[in-house]
């Protein structure tokens, strides 16, 4: 199979083509992105001395390419991660979020029609659900939760959902969607929060924490997150939505002070910030469906999770300071130039 995975230069993306190349070494596994800010092509480099492996620089806004990816490439599946991901950066600049999140989303989708697909999975996320309340523990995210978005992020990724959905009803295009709480792992870009928090504690920064610290997220280990899109491929009806979660809810605080604490620094370095305009209090996903319809169950607890991301960020510094310096940014025409391999439309 030709398995085209968009924005597999980002945190979630390129984790997943690590996954592939390990699980699937017959299929072949195409790596679109167009290497926004959050795209690194320094993370994927590995991955290209892999005969079944291809990295291609391209857009999924820009329909020519997308057809030309098409055509060259001959997808049967498309695994859609490329987005814009912050929610902080949808606030201060939300039009390229509808761009890259619904346009993007269209357009690929739209070349699923004209060339044929066997499968069109949209990686979406739990955030089209809006938040919980605090003081209700008994509340949850089902698939039957309305959608209800607080941000331009949200709101972006809902729209997109919705016309994933409208295609396969109108146009029979074969597509899943899944909706997964947050995740946390290696080559997770030092804006989000447990990499940002990570990073600055190293550096002996302040850690910038928004509001009371009291929102709560239900972090999910990244190969959890892979392996249950993996699952959904296999065995996923087409046309359903699957929550994807581990019941493993932190408060923001505690998250920070568990980093300080493994990394031995002092709680005097938390710094409270204003919070984020319209922050979402609570995410929970009840991952139920997919565990009882696929048998997925995330294999990595938090504790365990987090000190293995801590320790990849200590034990690849070269990474994460090359984002800071920005020094990334020339990996790809460094490469462009010959001096690496890589492949391109
Ligand atoms: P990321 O920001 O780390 O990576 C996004 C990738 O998409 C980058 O490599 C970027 O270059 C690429 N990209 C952006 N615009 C593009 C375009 N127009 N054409 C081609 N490539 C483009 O994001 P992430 O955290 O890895 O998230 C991946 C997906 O998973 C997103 O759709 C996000 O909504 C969803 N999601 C993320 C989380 C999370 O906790 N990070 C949780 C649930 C769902
Ligand atoms: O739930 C899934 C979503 O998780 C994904 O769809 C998004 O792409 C992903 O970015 C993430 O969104 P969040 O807004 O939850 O993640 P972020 O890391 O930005 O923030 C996590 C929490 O930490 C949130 O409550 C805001 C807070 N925070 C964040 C930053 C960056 C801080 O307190 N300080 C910070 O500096």
């Amino acid at each position: 199979m030709n398995i085209v995975v968009t924005g597999g230069a980002g945190f979630i993306g390129s984790n997943f083509v690590y996954y592939l190349l390990k699980k699937r070494p017959y299929d072949r596994i195409i790596c679109y992105d167009c290497l926004t800010y959050a795209g690194n092509y320094e993370t994927v480099m590995p991955a290209l001395a892999k005969p079944n492996f291809r990295f291609i620089k391209g857009d999924i806004t820009d329909r020519e390419q997308v057809a030309k990816l098409f055509r060259t490439e001959e997808p049967d599946v498309v695994v859609n991660f490329a987005a814009e991901s912050h929610v902080d950066r949808s606030i201060a600049n939300p039009d390229v979020f509808l761009k890259t999140n619904i346009i993007g989303t269209s357009v690929l989708m739209d070349a699923c029609r004209d060339f044929g697909i066997v499968r069109y999975h949209q990686v979406s996320t739990d955030e089209v659900y809006g938040d919980l309340p605090l003081d209700r523990p008994d509340l949850f995210f089902t698939e039957m939760t309305p959608l209800h978005t607080s941000s331009p992020y949200s709101a972006s990724k809902a729209s997109a959902d919705l016309l994933v959905m409208a295609y396969h009803r109108t146009y029979g295009l074969p597509a899943t969607i899944s909706r997964c709480s947050n995740n946390y792992g290696p080559y997770h870009f030092p804006e989000k929060l447990i990499p940002l928090m990570i990073v600055k504690a190293l550096a002996g920064e302040k850690l910038p924490v928004y509001g009371d610290g009291k929102n709560v997220r239900d972090w999910l280990y990244v190969e959890d997150h892979c392996a249950a899109i993996d699952l959904i491929l296999e065995k996923g009806r087409i046309g359903e939505v699957y929550n994807i979660g581990g019941h493993n809810e932190r408060a923001n605080i505690d998250v920070v002070k568990t980093i300080l604490r493994a990394l031995g620094k002092g709680e005097e370095l938390i710094d409270f910030v204003p919070d984020r305009l319209g922050h979402d209090r609570r995410y929970a996903i009840d991952p139920a469906k997919i565990s009882e319809e696929l048998g997925w169950l995330p294999e990595t607890k938090f504790d365990e999770g987090i000190s293995r991301t801590i320790q990849w960020y200590l034990d690849n510094r070269d990474w994460w300071e090359n984002i800071l310096s920005g020094e990334y940014k020339k990996a790809y025409e460094k490469a462009a130039k010959g001096k690496l391999a890589y492949s391109t439309l």
